[in-house]
């Protein structure tokens, strides 16, 4: 028959690790085995559903819409309700419970694909979701028409919490981009999304208890009450919770804009516009502090259906505290040793209030102190050091350090940083503490339009992390299903992939953006907080919309030129000489091009520096492959000075072809 049948004998054969780079699921399922032959979609496909539940009628609708939208075949069955119950549909589903969306639901399914039929089994509806999301990703064509090939799926997490954060504070964040995140993260089945509510820059969610919070800490930008309870409701469909983060006693300027007497210092305070740590923080030492967190925080917790409270606790840097004298009495009195102590004082004090309504706490991994109750929940971002010695405490906690996606690191870093890696030194009852991880999308430096593409597509490769077995971790395959898995993602209108070339249209001020596109294909924003160290000053009102901000994470082209190079140095196959001298052609010639364009775009007339750079590198990479320069130790000393000033970051972007090409000149003989 066709070449697919035979790739599918041979993983048969061959078992998971061939498997692996022929099926296009992320996350990649916990057991998997792959059949001969195909289930024809047609027009006639439909489904029935054992047991239903809203959440899986409504679920299974989507399902149905974004299959037949991916093969415009006009299906009969328009929606699903609970009439359509058949058991001889052509997908059938059989849960046996509704779900709950709670830490350590049930989300595991097995699906099986046969020639005549689909079914879906789960034991929750919550788990059909997640299976219903296997099959879109399973859906293949060839030119007979649309399929899923036969196969065989049961599926669980390894971890109950597999998160992301959005900080929807430093920018306001709609509701439209909260929701097309919640479709994207439903589809690489996450099920957490922790919402940063409150910081310095702003106060973004409706109290009606306190309502000079929103009214005076937000310039208007913020969820209603009404708003909240909708992503609750869009989320628990997807069965996914929501965690609300109220960041104290520091990141809380926002707070005391209405509410200075919260504050350590008197004020009066403003809304933060620029970034870093900064000193307003709450009085732990007033009792109407904790008054006011009472009913804020009761407020609140009618307000979040969800066990999981998020306290921040985060990088208090206590200059408030040191210079307020009633403070430091206050301390003396209590023998309160030093600020530490005093913020142990005040997590306590919160951990009783939230314990009153039945919430649990959770914080970032500054709230860990020895002694406070085996309850709360360590969120661990400054390394993974907090999280391994709060397991051997005894402590439940989750990963977010290595999952930074706002430090622009490539896609396979990410993906390699496991909560609970081979070597972990946690004995089995602890490393049962170890929930999962969370990536953590802070938003001093996105906007809505580009949030998307420093989410996407990395965050399917932290989710696949979080979801499948520990020795899914082949890098090359990884890489090979995200850009099948990116495209897919598009179709819940997150913006990653179109809006690139949107941006560089408007960089471009037109249509024609060959010569820009092709410098941007192989830079990156600088690394981890570099983009602060830059000589520009952002503020929340900044315009992110330059070079910079259209240039995404772990480029893809630079990717592949590496690699190519690394193949050739490491086989020595001529052959591969023509595909890397075609890219360095290329981005010789692309220079003046360039230079053009920048002459019509002031806005991108700083960027010349790095065409000329990536222009002239890649003269020297053709140099290097070229027998009839001499490589000797002069020629190669200049070029090694040039490639270092290559470097350097520019328009806070760096060249990622530069080590490539240093090593074709080491290379050189
Ligand atoms: C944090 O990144 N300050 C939790």
């Amino acid at each position: 028959m066709r070449i697919k049948v035979i790739f599918i004998l041979t993983f048969l054969i061959s078992g998971l690790a061939n498997a692996q780079t022929e099926i296009n699921l992320m996350p990649y399922p916990a057991e998997i085995t792959v059949g001969n032959g195909q289930f024809i979609l047609t027009n006639e496909f439909n489904i029935g559903i054992t047991n239903g539940t809203q959440r899986l009628f409504d679920g299974t609708t989507r399902f149905l819409r974004r299959l037949d939208g991916r093969a415009g075949l006009f299906f009969n069955q328009n929606y699903l309700g609970n009439t359509d119950n058949h058991k001889n549909a052509k997908l059938l589903i059989q849960i046996s419970r509704e779900g709950i969306v709670e830490l350590n639901e049930d989300e595991s399914y097995e699906l099986q694909i046969t020639g005549d039929q689909i079914v879906l089994t789960s034991e929750t509806d919550i788990g059909a979701i997640r299976g219903l999301e296997t099959l879109l990703q399973l859906l293949d064509a060839d030119k007979q028409g649309y399929f899923f090939p036969l196969i065989d799926i049961r599926d669980e997490p390894r971890f109950p919490w597999r998160g992301l954060l959005i900080d929807v504070c430093r920018r306001w964040m709609p509701m439209e981009v909260i929701k097309r995140n919640l479709d994207g993260m439903a589809a690489v089945k996450m099920n957490v999304l922790h919402l940063h509510l409150t910081e310095d820059q702003g106060f973004r969610i409706e109290s009606k208890v306190y309502p000079k919070l929103h009214e005076l800490g937000s310039n208007g930008d913020y969820f209603t009450q009404i708003e909240m309870k909708e992503i609750i409701s869009y989320a628990n469909d997807r069965g996914i919770r929501i965690v609300p983060e109220f960041d104290i006693p520091g990141h809380a300027t926002s707070w005391f804009v209405g509410y200075p007497e919260l504050a350590s210092a008197p004020g009066p305070y403003e809304i933060e516009t620029g970034y870093g740590i900064k000193n307003p923080t709450m009085n732990p030492t007033k009792e109407s502090t904790y008054e006011f967190l009472d009913n804020f925080l009761g407020e609140m917790a009618a307000l979040f259906p969800d066990a999981y409270m998020h306290i921040g606790g985060d990088e208090n840097n206590g200059k408030q505290w040191d210079a307020n004298p009633e403070i430091q009495a206050y301390m003396k009195k209590n023998a309160i040793a030093d600020n530490h102590k005093l913020q142990s004082y005040f997590n306590s004090r919160i951990l009783d209030i939230l314990n009153k309504y039945g919430k649990n706490m959770m914080g970032w991994d500054e709230i860990f102190q020895p002694g406070i109750s085996k309850d709360i929940m360590i969120q661990s971002w400054r390394g993974k050091e907090a999280l391994i010695a709060s397991a051997q405490k005894g402590y439940k906690a989750i990963l977010s350090n290595g999952y930074y996606i706002d430090l622009i690191q490539p896609t396979s870093f990410h993906y390699l940083n496991d909560p609970l890696s081979e070597d972990s030194p946690l004995r089995p009852e602890e490393a049962q503490l170890i929930l999962g991880g969370e990536a953590a999308m802070w938003s001093e430096v996105v906007t809505p339009e580009t949030i998307d593409s420093r989410i996407w597509p990395r965050t399917a490769a932290i989710a696949e992390r979080l979801w499948s077995p520990g020795a899914i971790k082949d890098v090359d395959d990884m890489y090979r299903r995200l850009e099948v898995i990116s495209i897919q993602l598009e179709e819940l209108g997150l913006l990653h992939e179109r809006n690139y070339e949107m941006m560089l249209r408007r960089l471009a001020g037109g249509r024609d953006i060959k010569a820009l596109k092709t410098l941007t294909d192989v830079i990156e924003p600088v690394k981890i907080y570099e983009r602060h160290n830059q000589g520009i000053t952002f503020t929340t009102f900044s315009p992110y919309t330059r070079l910079v901000d259209a240039a995404r994470p772990d480029a893809k082209i630079a990717r592949e030129f590496r690699n190519l190079v690394d193949d050739f140095i490491e086989t020595g196959d001529l052959a591969l000489t023509q595909d890397i001298k075609g890219y360095l052609l290329l981005w010789v010639e692309n220079h003046a091009a360039f230079i053009e364009l920048a002459e019509k775009s002031p806005i991108l007339k700083d960027a010349v520096k790095l065409s000329l750079d990536l222009s002239n590198l890649s003269k020297i990479g053709l140099q290097a492959l070229s027998s009839s320069v001499d490589h000797d130790a002069g020629w190669k000393k200049e070029a090694s000075i040039m490639l270092e000033a290559a470097k350097e970051p520019r328009m806070e972007c760096e060249l990622m072809v530069v080590s490539a090409v240093q090593k074709l000149v080491e290379n050189s003989r």
